[in-house]
């Protein structure tokens, strides 16, 4: 260890994952040490109810940390090392809007998949950019360690809009399912495995798995996936326990059946089953009127029981995101050089060799003091190698739509989407994404 005390800020204060991240930092200051966490936003009022809570949690359990929130973003953004990048622009009433307006034509309606996806991606290139501007701007040798979604699309805007940026992208949904098939095999930890990866954000596969002696598991994981997904397998993750992902859980079998040479991501039966998801879809009632009414309402309800007690004493469900701390493993890789191993989205410049060579990959890297190297995955088979060729360019031309303001390009995205049947609905869908994006999106032509 070098001794240095960090200062981090978390971009999104406002979120709903900000507590049980402040909570897991805390907890991991031996390995982590924190002089400072200061929050930004830019809804101010939703911010300050979790910044007070926060304020009396670590003034409590932590008074030797400096805390702020602002609004400001010299002040957000100065003298600091790491920012924690997880914002949502547009909010939960936007997310709605992006599940339902495909489902009122019959298509998946998704956070970040299909044409919500696509609308999503709209709204967060321009507010990403922006964080990570400003970031540079005031403090240009810190590292941005973004989870805001849909990170697909967010990584291939940053690749062309900002390529030389000290920014990695992560998701913890490989995570989370690593942890369930750690275990399956018995084992106590995703840290015991070694793992081959690849594919696109929320759109890859498992095709090694291995234990620390070499041993491989991948027969183990496959009979028990084959029966019952990853339905009935632990996990420490709090974040995916509703019973929508109950449900995707369970699917993953029928989307493993039709390649049991790898292991699924969760996130390919809304490309595999789109027919079967669509009908068990409640077109009144989607997934962001579950968080509203469930993850939110527990959040904002316990910051503001919290902040009328003025202590945290006697208040319970304030807790730590034990699964949030693969964000400190990958903050101490880069200012410790633990040269530990992550599934991060990179270019991937032959990594995959038989993919385009400027795709934004998922695929395990060796992340240290100077960022990260990539590891190699060989060639893929024809089958992922078709989905990929498709979504990539999905994800491609919606980049090239917002850079461009162009609206055919929008419309092609969307069409090749697998989760579209025709250029028909496609223009219907757009259309409507349209209006409801306005505040939002750059004009299209
Ligand atoms: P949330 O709506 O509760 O929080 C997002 C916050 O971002 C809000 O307070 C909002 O005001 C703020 N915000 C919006 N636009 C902003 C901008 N331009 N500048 C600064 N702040 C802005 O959302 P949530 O459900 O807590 O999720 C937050 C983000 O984390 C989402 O992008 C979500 O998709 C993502 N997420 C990613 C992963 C992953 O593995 N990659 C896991 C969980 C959540
Ligand atoms: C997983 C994915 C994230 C996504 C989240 C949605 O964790 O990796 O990228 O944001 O699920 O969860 P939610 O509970 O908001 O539907
Ligand atoms: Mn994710």
């Amino acid at each position: 260890m070098n001794n240095k005390k960090y200062s981090v800020t978390v971009a999104g204060g406002g979120s709903t994952f900000t507590p049980g991240i402040v909570l897991m930092l805390l907890e991991n200051m031996d390995r982590f040490p924190i002089r400072s966490i200061k929050f930004y936003d830019n809804d101010a009022a939703r911010q300050e109810t979790v910044a007070k809570a926060c304020e009396i949690y670590l003034k409590e359990n932590a008074p030797e940390v400096e805390f702020a929130y602002t609004t400001d973003p010299e002040t957000a953004f100065t003298d600091i090392d790491f920012v924690l990048a997880h914002i949502r622009v547009g909010k939960y009433a936007m997310r709605e809007k992006d599940e339902k307006i495909p489902l009122k034509y019959g298509v998946v309606g998704q956070e970040t998949c299909g044409p919500g996806g696509i609308a999503y991606g709209m709204r967060s290139i321009g507010g990403v950019i922006e964080i990570l501007d400003f970031m540079e701007q005031y403090s240009p040798n810190a590292w941005m360690l973004n989870y805001s979604n849909p990170a697909a699309i967010v990584a291939e805007a940053t690749r062309r809009l900002r390529p030389d940026s000290k920014i990695l992208n992560i998701c913890d949904m490989p995570i989370d399912l690593e942890e369930k098939m750690a275990h399956m095999c018995g084992l106590k930890s995703r840290k015991e495995m070694q793992v081959g990866y690849y594919g696109l954000n929320h759109f890859g596969w498992w095709h090694k798995i291995y234990d620390k002696d070499g041993n491989d598991l991948m027969p183990q994981i496959k009979e028990h996936v084959a029966v019952n997904g990853f339905a009935d397998a632990l996990s420490d993750s709090n974040q995916h326990v509703d019973p929508s992902w109950r449900e995707t859980f369970t699917k993953v079998k029928d989307v493993y059946a039709v390649d049991p040479t790898t292991i699924p991501n969760t996130y390919l039966k809304y490309y595999l089953y789109p027919d079967y998801v669509v009908e068990h879809s409640d077109k009144e009632y989607t997934r962001a009127n579950e968080v509203m009414d469930g993850r939110e309402k527990h959040v904002f309800g316990l910051c503001n029981e919290i902040i009328e007690k003025g202590t945290c004493k006697g208040v319970g469900g304030f807790e730590p995101d034990a699964h949030a701390t693969y964000i400190v493993d990958l903050a101490c890789a880069l200012a410790e050089n633990t040269n530990e191993r992550f599934l991060l989205i990179v270019e991937n410049e032959g990594a995959i060799e038989n993919f385009d060579k400027t795709a934004m990959v998922e695929i395990p890297c060796i992340v240290g003091r100077n960022g990260y190297e990539k590891i190699n995955q060989g060639a893929i088979p024809q089958f992922q190698k078709g989905l990929m060729e498709q979504q990539v360019s999905v994800e491609k031309l919606t980049v090239e739509a917002w850079i461009e303001g162009n609206y055919n390009k929008l419309w092609q995205a969307i069409t090749l989407s697998k989760t579209v049947p025709s250029a028909r609905v496609a223009k219907l869908i757009l259309d409507d994404l349209i209006e409801a994006n306005k505040e939002y999106w750059p004009e299209l032509h």
